[in-house]
């Protein structure tokens, strides 16, 4: 296993200080901050969260084979337990320390949704073409950035990192740490916008990241995004060049014949100097959009695209992210996109639902959160997409309320306070044959229809 983490080289990425008693070797394989997750030969950091303390958990960590262990609160004297001044600017430490030796390419995917499901077709696609290493599930914030790169072999080809944000300021940061060479920005859309105000404030927040490409890095973009001024003008203020990704002739990116079905879309692609048809294995137009933009962004990161194209083929969408199975009796087809919810993805689960139904078209919705005094309006504009998409309706929350009140009567399921009271009204309400879209903000806990869905065997209709 590689050595990541050597005794000189946490000392000299934390300003830290091992006790002089143990002079023994430090090999740290991995990083972690978590003792219920951890490896051996990890170094763990002793983290404080919100409600919890690493330095609780230090003891246990050394036991289960860490490495070291860094820490800023007296946690005993093991001569592994390296002390610094504060255990998350250590990790900072760590992060720009091994960006600093790393000289393979640097990728950051940014944007209001399609983060995750960039950065995992990127890790498809650039699998295929070197080693790349890759954040952890939705790793984009304060912490999940910087222990992305701490674990960064210096070897590798390919670093794809996911950079988030809910608050105004969080991205510049984040992104200096991360230097990318390829800024990707998804989307520019309507989440988190109760904390950032408007849908310009978010366009120029997520274009802070291309202030950190180098003269010459390249920012990829989709053709029709919000906010274009702000990305322009960045990219430009740094001599970065601005790939846009779209369908129409003027893009530097453009896919053309983009044919969808249940199960996926393929496209052909022109790109400054590549030419070829590439195949995306997750249904939706959305996911078509995010495959064009990691293709465009592997191409810009010099990779191979015969084997980018191939293994791009070998991604599949994340739990609750569209993936759709047959659940229950009578042939009942379940499309689980209860991850999370924001306007533009819950608009993209709704077209998704008019694609791949074959029977009646069953939409079942949370609240959207996170949307502040815009919540009103953002649920109430949902019923277009409705409308266009769906047979029967159910919602839960009472943000969802305001679109379920404003529906004919004859899309109305039914409408309950929460997900639980909600999924047995789902259950009894379905027909053989239908197909049922679940959808909701993590914190409207959706997974509570998908899992009574998925669990019920029975025939369906009411009980
Ligand atoms: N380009 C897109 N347009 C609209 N919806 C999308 C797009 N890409 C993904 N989605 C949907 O948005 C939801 C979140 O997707 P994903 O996890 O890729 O986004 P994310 O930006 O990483 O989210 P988070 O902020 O939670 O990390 C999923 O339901 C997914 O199907
Ligand atoms: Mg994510």
């Amino acid at each position: 296993m590689t050595v990541l983490w050597s005794r000189a080289d946490l000392e000299a990425a934390t300003s830290g200080r091992f006790p002089s008693s143990g002079a023994g070797v430090i090999a740290g394989t991995g990083v972690s901050i978590d003792t219920r997750t951890l490896q051996p030969g990890d170094v763990f950091i002793a983290l404080i969260g919100e409600n919890s303390n690493g330095h609780a958990h230090a003891a246990a960590a050394l036991a289960a084979g860490a490495a070291a262990v860094v820490a800023h609160e007296p946690c005993g004297d093991d001569p592994r337990i390296l002390k610094v001044e504060d255990t998350l600017a250590a990790l900072q430490g760590m992060a720009r320390f091994a960006r600093a030796r790393f000289a393979g390419r640097m990728l950051a995917v940014t944007g209001s949704v399609g983060k995750t499901s960039v950065k995992d077709m990127l890790h498809a696609a650039l699998g295929a073409c070197g080693p790349t290493h890759c954040a952890v599930a939705s790793y984009n914030n304060h912490w999940g950035v910087p222990l992305t790169l701490a674990r960064l072999p210096a070897a590798s080809a390919y670093c794809v990192c996911e950079i988030g944000m809910n608050h105004p300021g969080e991205i510049a940061p984040l992104a200096a740490m991360v230097r990318p060479d390829v800024a990707v920005v998804t989307t520019v859309a309507a989440s988190h916008l109760g904390l950032m105000g408007s849908i310009d404030a978010i366009a120029q927040e997520k274009a802070e990241l291309l202030l950190a490409l180098p003269a010459g890095g390249i920012g990829v973009i989709p053709a029709g995004i919000a906010g274009n001024t702000h990305f322009e003008r960045n990219a430009t203020h740094v001599g970065a060049m601005l790939w846009r990704v779209g369908t129409t002739p003027e893009c530097t990116a453009r896919a053309d014949d983009v044919a969808q079905d249940a199960h996926g879309s393929t496209f052909s692609l022109t790109l400054p100097g590549w030419r070829g048809v590439a195949r995306v294995n997750a249904p939706g137009r959305h996911m078509a959009e995010n495959a064009m933009l990691a293709l465009a962004a592997a191409h810009a990161a010099g990779a191979d695209m015969g084997r980018a194209v191939a293994g791009l083929a070998t991604f599949r969408p994340g739990a609750g992210r569209g993936a759709l199975a047959k659940v229950m009796h009578d042939n009942v087809a379940l499309l689980d996109e209860s991850y999370n919810a924001s306007p533009a993805s819950v608009r993209a689960a709704l077209d998704l639902l008019g694609l791949v139904a074959t029977g009646r078209r069953i939409a079942v919705l949370g609240d959207m959160l996170e949307l502040g005094t815009f919540a009103r309006h953002e649920h109430a504009s949902l019923l277009p997409a409705v409308r266009a998409n769906a047979d029967a309706v159910f919602c839960c929350g009472p943000n969802m309320k305001i679109l379920f009140d404003s529906l004919p009567p004859a899309l109305r399921g039914a409408w309950a306070p929460d997900s639980t009271t909600l999924a047995p009204l789902v259950r009894a309400g379905l027909r053989a044959g239908d197909t049922v879209m679940v959808k909701g903000s993590l914190g409207s806990r959706m997974r509570h229809v998908v899992a009574a869905l998925q669990a019920d065997d029975a025939p369906v209709g009411p009980a």
